[in-house]
């Protein structure tokens, strides 16, 4: 008796040790659905936008295929969705009524709906599932602009962000990167609008109120993607083009001239683009994001209009995501790197095809500086480019790390490996990983044997698990310099000693970069007069390049900057993009005398920023409450 419940209670002990650990890296922590037992292969959507009741409001269908043919409960992701009804159907049969259970809310992901297939419903591999449902006001990957918000001032604005976990809060559905979905989709919207989505849309639709929309390669939730607004088409070359409100139309075709023959550029080393055309969306300033990769139609924001295209990497970085991320998916939110950092180094060769290695490589140094300035505040364990991660919050746990420290992986394998060798790979596992997820393991399986053991005594499997695993970067990261950027340094404090004058910077023939760099290198001790006469010779306060207004206002909130401080609020009420404001919010709090002024700009500006981009305020606002 005694023999046999130590038995049991070692069983215990064993099980419960098994659900937390081993961290199993092919589980989607982030999702409640069922996916071993049930995959979706095709959405239908039929949704009405809704800008009155700031709803979207209709129905999905789900075309499903059960792998387990015991399986009767199917549970899909929601988040504060409202569902009417649930209606399941064979191929070709007619469909009834389901019974379903929407569970707790969890704070991340959200509420599991579990659906019951009827018992007599003749096991199938294949059937549907069609909701009915609307749109919470609070869904986060939406947002609602009046027209204030918008450029032309006129027409209502609405967007979505689903990346990372937020589809579940616009469509009920498998919230997985590893599930991959063709869809089609009719959209209601007034008539004198325009919808377009991350599918094939039409350069020439006439506005109707009405649009059909198919996406014929499979992608997974995340890049689920709706926009409606006072929208127009510009077309840039023959399968590129912009979508954005006649306001701001041509300043973007100017602008981003050039992605054309940046995914030509792509598609020559990478292989074939894949999904037809590639659109821009410019956004209303309040898109919580610089871009998102949304396939065929990448969503921007209006920040990086500068006038000088400056900061078109943004443009590379989106584009060059049809292969790292829209090809070759992540497994799962752990894997990020897979997407953001492979995607970081193609940006960067992209632009030096384009734009040549010197404003490449300015670019590379200052991610790299941006990674050293911000690795120490990051947890040991969240520094690994693979990390176990399972319950922390998505938004706050992917940053830096994955995209400069794998961007970093891959120029040091193609130092190692010598450019055509390392370009070869990389072509090579687009085409055998497309339209599939991976995990951080399949990938370095695949790199093993393909070029670790092909060109042996280079790189080991050891130095390569060390950056997937360690917190850190290894010794052996390849750094780039740019002698300009240096000079930029050196000039800053040299200025800052009294051994330069302003008048030997030479801002005209700067780029951005270099302008960002002198601000970032300035020293620690610097009185008011000299900020003051920075600000006045080199007018950085009134920059119109929102990367130097960022680095500028850093400084201003955390040197208290006082006179600064006029420009730095209209900063933060005219950008939305969480880059540009929230670490500047972060620095008014840091610098421990100014959290009541941040308090009172976020409660002035609250109003005109994204659900995603108060949450992320909120959380460098130590005691600001909800509500
Ligand atoms: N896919 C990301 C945006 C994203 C990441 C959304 C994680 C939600 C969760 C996009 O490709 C991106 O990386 N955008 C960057 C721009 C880039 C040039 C580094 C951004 O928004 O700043
Ligand atoms: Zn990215």
């Amino acid at each position: 008796m005694l023999r046999q419940f130590a038995i049991v209670l070692l069983g215990s002990l064993i099980l419960s040790s098994c659900a937390k650990d081993p961290y199993d890296p092919e589980h989607d922590y982030y999702s409640f659905a069922n996916s071993d037992q049930f995959v979706t292969r095709h959405l239908d959507l039929d949704l009405a936008v809704d800008f009155a009741a700031r709803q979207l409001v209709g129905n999905v269908r789900l075309s499903m295929e059960r792998l387990d043919p015991g399986a009767r409960e199917l549970v899909l992701d929601t988040r504060t969705l409202h569902i009417e009804s649930v209606k399941v159907a064979l191929p070709g049969g007619s469909e009834r009524d389901a019974e379903f259970v929407i569970g707790a809310t969890d704070k991340t992901l959200g509420e599991p709906l579990t659906i019951s297939l009827p018992d007599d419903f003749k096991p199938s591999p294949a059937f549907t599932v069609t909701i009915s449902y609307r749109t919470d006001l609070s869904a986060t990957a939406l947002q609602w602009l009046p027209p204030q918000l918008t450029a032309g001032g006129k027409h209502p604005f609405l967007f979505s962000q689903s990346q990372a976990i937020h589809a579940r809060s616009w469509i009920p559905l498998q919230d997985t990167p590893a599930i991959r979905i063709t869809y089609n989709a009719t959209i209601k919207t007034p008539p004198e609008l325009l919808a377009v989505m991350s599918a094939d849309n039409d350069p020439l639709a006439a506005r109707s109120g009405e649009y059909h929309f198919a996406m014929p390669q499979p992608i997974p939730s995340y890049l689920l993607a709706i926009a409606a607004g006072n929208l127009f088409f510009a077309p840039l070359g023959p399968q590129t083009g912009i979508y954005a409100e006649p306001e701001l139309l041509s300043s973007a075709v100017y602008e981003f001239a050039d992605t054309q023959e940046m995914l030509d550029v792509a598609s020559e080393i990478y292989g074939e683009y894949q999904w037809g055309r590639y659109d821009l969306l410019i956004l209303p300033p309040s898109f919580p994001y610089g871009g998102m990769e949304n396939p065929r139609l990448s969503f921007i924001t209006p920040s990086i209009l500068a006038g000088d295209r400056s900061l078109v990497s943004l443009i590379a970085h989106e584009l060059a995501h049809s292969w790292s991320g829209n090809l070759v998916s992540n497994s799962t939110w752990r894997d990020i790197w897979l997407n953001e950092g492979v995607t970081s180094y193609l940006d960067k060769r992209l632009m030096e095809v384009l734009f040549g290695k010197e404003r490449a490589d300015e670019e590379r140094v200052i991610d790299y500086q941006e990674l050293m300035a911000q690795l120490p505040s990051i947890k040991p364990e969240m520094q690994a480019l693979a990390p176990r991660l399972s319950d922390e919050d998505l938004e706050e746990s992917q940053g830096t790390v994955h995209y400069k420290k794998g961007q970093l992986l891959l120029e040091y394998l193609e130092h190692a490996f010598g450019r055509e060798v390392f370009d070869q790979f990389l072509t090579g596992y687009f085409a055998h990983f497309q339209f599939q997820a991976i995990t951080s393991e399949q990938f370095l399986n695949y790199l093993s044997e393909n070029l670790l053991e092909r060109y042996p005594g280079k790189v080991s499997q050891e130095q390569v698990e060390q950056w997937l695993y360690q917190p850190g970067l290894p010794a052996e990261a390849v750094i780039a310099e740019s002698a300009t950027l240096q000079r930029a340094a050196a000039l800053a404090v040299q200025w800052a000693e009294g051994s330069a004058s302003l008048e030997t910077v030479p801002m005209a023939d700067w780029s951005p970069h270099a302008v960002v760099h002198f601000i970032n290198s300035l020293p620690g001790e610097l009185s008011i007069e000299q900020l003051q006469e920075l600000d006045a010779q080199l007018g950085f306060s009134a920059s119109g390049n929102a990367e130097i207004g960022r680095s500028w206002f850093i400084q201003v909130a955390k040197r208290r900057f006082e006179p600064a401080y006029d420009a730095m609020q209209g900063f933060l009420m005219r950008h939305g993009r969480m880059r540009l404001i929230v670490p500047v919010y972060d620095q008014l709090v840091k610098n421990g005398q100014d959290q009541a002024l941040a308090e009172e700009i976020f409660a002035a500006a609250k109003s005109g920023y994204h659900p995603i981009t108060i949450m992320a305020t909120q959380s460098v606002l130590p005691e600001q409450t909800t509500d």
